[in-house]
């Protein structure tokens, strides 16, 4: 469910026509609902409510501080992967006791700046990082908790790129390297072995593979604690598929029904606290790129749209072959469809937004909207082809305010200078 939606013949943001942000946004635009981000994050809050959860949002779906800040004010927490990530959790207010850090290769200074900031929690991939935290947590003289993450096995049926928690990715660590690291854990004295995380993957539309990887999980910190092991906590990750087409998603409800029961054994207000990370379901469909018609083109072979939005700004499409349905931001009375790609003006054959797709006819000038884009799209956009990054617009329901401004040419090369020294 998302707040884009007809009026009449026009899309709408919330109570706000697309049409007039973009006469004053300029295009292409990022556009953000504020309710649906909302909507999202209390609908999967309600379902674990039992549970109460810590649910810490995916910082890496959609970093934009306002959007951070909005989830932070209703109390969730995040899920950071980098240095930069923790600048930006810290610049939106988060209470860092409710921030964890993934990633596989976390840098030493990026760890030294995680302490001092009393995150949660290292999410931590392998034997080397340990040691390199716990040799930080000493030289800070303090002692800091983490949970290692496993892997689990399990293969969840998405896209390879997103596919996270079989045995031959590069994430976490398989049950025995995991075992031996728990009754091990005297010889990390600065490191408190709190919790077990695992995350299978992205996308993930049915909850099998999430059961099975939080029933290995489970055995695993059965295992450990029967060495003495004190786990408090399991982060069950993200990965949570949402419909960007034909897909049927689990709803939120559906998902809790089938993993709740799983921790019947487990007091979830003193024994194990359960800790989330979704970031596409809550972002994805809360945010859409808008983009205009430059040109139609027709050669023998094909019908082109040719829009001024490219894969530097959404790279989905290209990178995984990622399905955004395209919506007219003004719908004509007479549809009669035709087969299009719609493309972009990157120098690629891989600059397209949408292959081979049935969409009416556009006039030079007509806004569309490419839907589902909040999660994992302006967060990797980039400068490819000098094309500045794009706005990012937010809409509260009859209101809308710029988050970010478009980058100017100025920014493009604000950190270069000419090399005087190689020209002679
Ligand atoms: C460790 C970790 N947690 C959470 C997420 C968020 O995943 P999703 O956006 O599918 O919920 C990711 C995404 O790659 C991840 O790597």
């Amino acid at each position: 469910m998302h707040r884009f939606h007809y009026k009449g013949r026009e899309l709408y943001c919330e109570e706000t026509p697309l049409s007039k942000i973009a006469q004053e946004a300029g295009t292409p635009f990022y556009l953000y609902s504020i309710r649906t981000f909302l909507d999202h994050f209390f609908k999967l809050k309600e379902a674990f409510a039992p549970a109460r959860p810590l649910i810490c949002f995916s910082v890496k779906a959609n970093s934009n501080l306002t959007i951070l800040k909005t989830l932070v004010k209703k109390g969730a927490g995040l899920d950071i992967v980098s240095g930069g990530e923790l600048f930006r959790a810290k610049k939106a207010g988060a209470d860092p006791q409710k921030i964890v850090f993934a990633s596989v290769g976390k840098r030493e200074d990026e760890i030294e700046t995680a302490i001092r900031s009393k995150i949660l929690m290292f999410n931590v991939e392998s034997v080397d990082e340990l040691d390199v935290i716990n040799a930080v947590a000493c030289k800070l003289k303090t002692t800091q908790k983490i949970a290692i993450r496993l892997n689990p096995d399990v293969t969840p049926g998405t896209h390879h790129y997103i596919t996270t928690g079989a045995r031959e990715n590069k994430f976490g660590l398989d049950a025995e390297t995991a075992y031996k690291l728990f009754a091990e854990s005297y010889r990390y004295p600065f490191l408190r072995f709190s919790g077990v995380h695992i995350h299978i993957g992205s996308q993930i539309t049915q909850a099998r593979p999430f059961v099975l990887a939080i029933r290995r999980a489970l055995a695993f910190i059965d295992s450990v604690r029967s060495v003495g092991s004190p786990v408090e906590y399991l982060n069950i990750g993200g990965g949570l598929g949402i419909i960007y087409s034909k897909e049927k998603p689990q709803t939120a409800q559906r998902f809790a029904e089938a993993v709740l029961p799983l921790f019947k054994a487990y007091d979830l207000e003193r024994d194990l606290k359960i800790i989330l990370e979704p970031g596409r379901f809550i972002s994805g469909n809360s945010g859409i790129l808008v983009t205009k018609v430059l040109y139609e083109k027709r050669t023998k072979q094909k019908s082109f749209v040719v829009v001024d939005a490219g894969m530097n700004d959404l790279i989905r499409p290209a990178f995984y072959g990622a399905y955004h349905e395209i919506l007219p931001v003004i719908r004509r009375r007479s549809a009669s469809l035709r087969v299009a790609d719609v493309v972009g003006p990157v120098c690629e054959s891989g600059d397209f937004l949408a292959k081979d797709r049935k969409l009416p006819p556009f006039e030079k000038g007509d806004l569309l909207a490419v839907m589902s884009c909040g999660a994992y799209g302006f967060v990797m956009s980039s400068n490819y082809n000098s094309r500045p990054r794009v706005p990012e617009v937010v809409v509260k329901g009859r209101r809308f305010f710029v988050a970010r401004k478009r980058e100017t040419f100025g920014d493009l090369i604000r950190n270069e200078k000419i090399v005087k020294e190689v020209l002679s």
